[in-house]
């Protein structure tokens, strides 16, 4: 029985509340969110973002009927702009033959779907003054075509872009796209872009459908974005361009502009950030959404596992003046500098700038806020109505930081940002955290939280959780759940609210909850109390287990099956575990040569599939193979 008193009024709740944190981590960007097609479409990779890249991963030579030919990548004065600093340059056959590169895409390949478009495109330049013939092809791995060829002719010794639509006329999720030249002499590339013609909204250098209208679907109130860690962190030392490096980390004024002029980085989380997904396309995906955009920008002090302020008066007070400038790029008139620059881009209204926050994570208090009191004066002389947003530390398991709070308080600061992640039962267990925060504030946007899993179990913990911050909902404005999305073929960190593979997207039932209390999301508290005890039992769907493992044993052959003897999902393990997680603490569990290996022994253990699309009307049976011996 749940007694409500109408009567008396609690908090109101903004429409703002629940938002999300949209950082390039587990390929959230770049072989996720962000359309393009292509990996590694400007031949920038290398060992400074991967030690197992090269400036050709996911590229391999095609020779039609064994053509002689070369490719290499240089990185000479011919390059296309400064900033973009590699090409393809390919030495042709002369006698007929073709020859050139092929892309792989991202995991499994490029997806194509019968009767979709795709638009290519591509930065060429020939060595003579003739014209030389381009072929565009969609293939399978073996080189059976998915679509009719696109050829153009590519002309000139200067650079000059050259497009064109491919029309599928098979569906593959390992599909390759060649680009081959013929005709003798050398033909240089850069940019080779292949994206699928329908983006979100339609967008021109847009985002995946399917993984934004998932972002759609939870009506989120604000983005904040790029970072995370990426903002403290990152590397542009690989490259020597003039105007670089510019030190470390995510920097706005990197991402803005023509896609083939704009940086490229180390991303923090192992890969290599294209930048394609940059200020200007998160500032229109939150115009899309109808949500805040809040932008985070580097202080100068160095969080996530690092220590470290940048003693440099003239290089903060560079990222001062970029700060203004983001402000400017925002929402300045379309004759400003920087306004100027976002009408040129297609937008030559504001976006509405209100709230900017600056840093992330720092765990040097006293420097952090030196720096912070500068960005705040600065923005607050120009900009009076923009709120700036503060961080209260590192994540942690939900230890308040003392001296960080102190300093926030001391500093008058609006608006503060907390960070952590912990188990459910930490979540079920502290409820009351925010009933004792001080009411003369400031207020806290809890921007990152999770309760460390994806089962059924956290998602709960997590919703009990959110009664707590709605409960205090005039002290705590903001929450956005952490990380938002995760590629299932390579994360860094789990849990991830929604995931991801070449073709498909769902999201996990901590995505459920999220959903639930954000499209849900109620004027006002209203003070009521429960009493009885509800009913436990039933059914839980959305996971399947494995479970009482009490052998030490290997499996193979780790199937879900309906109960009409179809296999939903089998796993041999070969790509990795990362699909299964073992939930009981009783034993350890790893993947050895394609199997499932148990090497403790210590009572019950259970492994378990989070949920997949379509899996919940099943009647499902888990099967596997003990190896012999
Ligand atoms: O959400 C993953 C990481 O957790 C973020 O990059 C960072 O801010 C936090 O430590």
């Amino acid at each position: 029985t749940i007694d409500v008193d109408t009567a008396a009024t609690g908090p109101n709740i903004g429409d703002g509340m629940y938002g999300i944190f949209m950082e390039d981590i587990n390929h959230a960007a770049d072989g996720g969110l962000y359309a393009e097609l292509v990996q590694n479409r400007s031949f920038e990779y290398s060992t400074a973002d991967n030690a197992d890249y090269t400036p050709m991963t996911s590229w391999e030579a095609v020779a039609d009927g064994g053509a002689d030919g070369n490719a290499e990548v240089v990185g000479d004065d011919g390059r296309l702009n400064e900033r973009n600093r590699n090409y393809l340059r390919l030495a042709l056959p002369a006698d007929g033959g073709e020859y050139g590169v092929a892309n792989t895409g991202y995991s499994t390949g490029i997806p194509v779907e019968e009767g979709a478009e795709y638009d290519f495109s591509v930065w060429a330049k020939a060595a003579g003054s003739g014209t030389t013939p381009l072929t565009v092809r969609l293939t399978d791995p073996q080189g059976a075509p998915l679509a009719a060829p696109l050829e153009l002719e590519a002309g000139g010794r200067e650079w000059a872009q050259y497009s064109g639509t491919l029309t599928a006329d098979s569906s593959s999720t390992a599909g390759r796209l060649a680009v081959t030249g013929s005709g003798g002499g050398s033909l240089s590339l850069d940019m080779v872009s292949l994206f699928p013609r329908d983006t979100f909204k339609g967008r021109e250098n847009g985002l995946r459908a399917d993984i934004a209208e998932k972002i759609a679907g939870l009506d989120p109130g604000f983005v904040r974005f790029p970072g995370g860690c990426l903002v403290n962190t990152g590397s542009h030392e690989a490259y020597e361009a003039p105007d670089w490096p510019r030190e470390r980390s995510f920097q706005w004024k990197d991402t803005v502009g023509p896609v083939e002029e704009r940086a490229v980085n180390h991303n923090f989380w192992g890969y290599n950030q294209s930048y394609g997904l940059g200020y200007y396309e998160y500032f229109q995906f939150a115009e899309d959404l109808g949500a805040m955009p809040l932008p985070v920008v580097p202080a100068l002090v160095t969080g996530c596992g690092e220590n470290e302020a940048t003693d440099d008066p003239e290089l903060l007070e560079r990222h001062v003046q970029d700060t203004l400038d983001l402000i400017e790029f925002a929402n300045g008139p379309a004759d400003s500098e920087w306004g100027g620059l976002r009408a040129e881009m297609g937008h030559p209204e504001p976006f509405g700038l209100t709230h900017v926050q600056v840093g992330n994570e720092e765990n040097l208090p006293e420097e952090f806020f030196e720096r912070f009191v500068e960005f705040r004066d600065a923005i607050e002389a120009e900009y009076p109505d923009i709120t700036v947003v503060g961080n209260s530390g590192p994540a942690s398991g939900g230890t308040v930081f003392e001296r960080a709070w102190e300093l926030n308080r001391e500093h008058g600061v609006e608006l503060v940002d907390e960070h952590y992640y912990n188990s459910p039962e930490w979540f079920l267990s502290n409820n009351e955290r925010y009933d004792s925060y001080d009411r003369e504030g400031p207020d806290v946007y809890l921007g990152e939280y999770a309760s460390q899993g994806n089962r059924f179990s956290n998602a709960l913990a997590e919703a009990a959780y959110m009664t707590g911050l709605e409960r205090n909902a005039d002290v705590v404005k903001m929450a956005s759940y952490a990380p938002l999305l995760a590629a299932e073929w390579d994360a860094q960190w789990t849990p991830d609210m929604i995931w991801f593979d070449t073709t498909r997207s769902w999201g996990s039932a901590n995505y459920e909850v999220q959903r639930l209390f954000a499209r849900n999301t109620g004027d006002a508290v209203v003070p009521s109390t429960a009493s009885g005890t509800p009913d436990a039992s039933g059914p839980i769907t959305g996971a399947v287990g494995l479970s009482t493992w009490n052998t030490s044993a290997e499996y193979d052959d780790v199937k879900v099956t309906s109960a009409g003897g179809e296999t939903l999902l089998s796993d041999d393990f070969s790509g990795g575990a990362d699909r299964w997680e073992h939930i009981t603490d009783a034993g350890s569990w790893a993947v050895e040569d394609g199997a499932y290996v148990q090497t403790e022994t210590a009572g019950e253990n259970t492994m378990v599939m989070a949920g997949d699309p379509g899996w919940t009307d099943y009647d499902m049976e888990v099967t596997a193979t003990k190896r012999e011996g």
